[in-house]
């Protein structure tokens, strides 16, 4: 989809369909502009469809004219109150209402008091996410079509300075989004490796890949635990964007990569929907979505990292006992009281190497726990960190994008409930406050003197019913914060 800015005003404007916001008890002289330029009695029609212009209201109309034949009216709420996240709700709305509709979307949502260029970023976002729809899996994908031009109405030149990086940020949303819709007999972690190869060769960015043999030579045996009852050889996946010109700041994103968790001999069972846990690799679809958008948009001063420890939690007769006792690449001793917290084996392991590569700062994003679901549900991701400067950036970052963050606490006392009777560390502890003992597990893989945080995206990796922006499904959540924050940092 072409996206640009419209240069004159809406008499002028040509094309298909016609998405216009309004606030609400602000109507009139948006109308009387709308009137002028399609036609008709608006006022008296979106009276008896009883509009208000609530957020979240919209009034659709099919027009017996073409250029446009079709208009749309979004409700922004009350003007004083006007969001950033207003704004995406309504863009994606009226997007949303287009489909069928082919040719030339005009979107004019009034922007005051926001700056006009976020605002322009954040509604052609909103419009390219909410129209993506994943039909690789379909046989034959019902016909579809959608607008494949939008023109931002009403927005001056200055909006238009940024929205080169619609582009690639949501290019990476969209991979993420494909690999966490993967099913796990599609996406395994051989095609992970090679979706990062292509990543590599398409973009310019360096791979590592570790076989199962280099990664026991690194003795990570908490990693390679995992995927020891696993017909597929685990990938151990570092990719590296290296920026032009002098390097600032260096990082490292690490990402859970179970394409499969079965739950080990702690078979997940009940209502623990295990045919939902392809999705266990959204972490290293975020990071790889970031890395693919990153790779895109160049930043300078910043060379990142990008750690996947890519394999699948199984069950066979060479797999994991409850009780096993394990080394880490760090030399911890870890009893696995339960194979079902195999994330933070993984991550251990995938830390200790992070931390190898000696970056002034290290995210790790995981679907970890379900106590995180319990605690934020499908909205809002949880993150843990000592660091206040790692904790206001990462903050910032989710804000800007939109994306539900909440600081948790990293409650030291609480890792007493790791403790085990033979071993360094249980990885797992009593159920109350699992999304705690899960951060502070990984925590003692991390070399202290370096600022870290934990983003537990098993919430928001997936959404039931669609929301905002996101169709139902994979949501490719996390790629947006990362980018903000990443490019924070340049
Ligand atoms: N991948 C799951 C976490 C998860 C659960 C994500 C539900 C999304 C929805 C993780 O590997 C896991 O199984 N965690 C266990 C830990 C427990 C055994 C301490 C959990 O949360 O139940
Ligand atoms: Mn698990
Ligand atoms: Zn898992």
């Amino acid at each position: 989809m072409e996206i640009c800015l419209f240069p004159a005003t809406l008499q002028s404007w040509t094309g298909d369909v016609l998405v216009v916001g309004m606030f609400e008890g602000d109507m009139e002289d948006r109308l009387n502009d709308l009137e002028k330029r399609c036609g008709g009695s608006l006022a008296q029609r979106l009276e008896q469809k009883m509009f208000t212009a609530k957020s979240g209201e919209i009034a659709n109309f099919q027009l017996l004219q073409s250029n446009p034949s079709q208009l749309v009216i979004v409700g922004l709420g009350e003007a004083q109150k006007l969001m950033l996240d207003d704004l995406r709700k309504a863009a994606a709305l009226g997007a949303r209402a287009s489909i069928g509709s082919s040719g030339t979307l005009g979107m004019m949502l009034p922007w005051e008091p926001l700056v006009p260029a976020t605002a322009a970023i954040a509604i052609a976002e909103a419009v390219r996410l909410s129209l993506y729809k994943d039909v690789r899996f379909r046989s034959t994908p019902e016909p579809r079509s959608t607008p494949t031009k939008l023109e931002l109405i009403g927005l001056p030149d200055t909006a238009g300075a940024d929205l080169q990086t619609v582009h690639p940020i949501c290019a990476g949303v969209e991979l993420a989004r494909e690999l966490v819709a993967a099913p796990p007999n599609s996406l395994t972690p051989a095609s992970l490796a090679e979706t990062a190869a292509q990543l590599a060769h398409e973009h310019g960015l360096q791979l590592k890949v570790l076989e199962r043999a280099d990664c026991a030579e690194k003795e990570m045996g908490a990693y390679l635990a995992v995927c020891q009852g696993s017909d597929l050889d685990p990938k151990f996946i570092h990719l590296t964007y290296h920026p032009q010109g002098p390097i600032q700041r260096r990082l490292a994103l690490v990402g859970k990569g179970l394409t499969f968790d079965s739950g080990g001999y702690n078979l997940k069972v009940g209502t623990a929907q295990i045919e939902l846990m392809k999705f266990d690799m959204g972490g290293s679809a975020a990071v790889l979505g970031a890395a693919r958008a990153i790779a895109e948009l160049r930043p300078k001063g910043v060379e990142v990292h990008i750690i996947v420890a890519a394999c699948e939690n199984m069950v066979n007769g060479s797999a994991v006992h409850p009780g096993d006792i394990v080394r880490a690449s760090n030399g911890t001793t870890i009893e696995i009281n339960n194979t079902d917290a195999e994330g933070r084996l993984t991550l251990a392991d995938a830390l200790v190497y992070a931390c190898e590569q000696k970056p002034d700062a290290i995210l790790d994003l995981a679907t970890l726990t379900g106590a995180c679901v319990v605690a934020l549900g499908d909205e809002i991701a949880g993150f843990w960190t000592s660091d206040e400067h790692l904790a206001q950036g990462l903050s910032t970052a989710a804000d800007a994008a939109g994306e539900g963050l909440w600081r948790m606490p990293l409650h030291s006392s609480y890792r007493d409930g790791l403790k085990s009777l033979h071993a360094d560390l249980k990885n797992t502890g009593p159920r109350p406050g699992g999304s705690i003992t899960a951060a502070l597990f990984l925590k003692e893989f991390i070399n202290e003197s370096i600022p870290w945080a934990h983003i537990d995206i098993a919430g928001t990796v997936w959404s039931e019913k669609g929301r905002g922006l996101d169709p139902s499904g994979a949501t490719g959540y996390g790629v947006r914060t990362l980018v903000n924050w990443i490019c924070s940092q340049s």
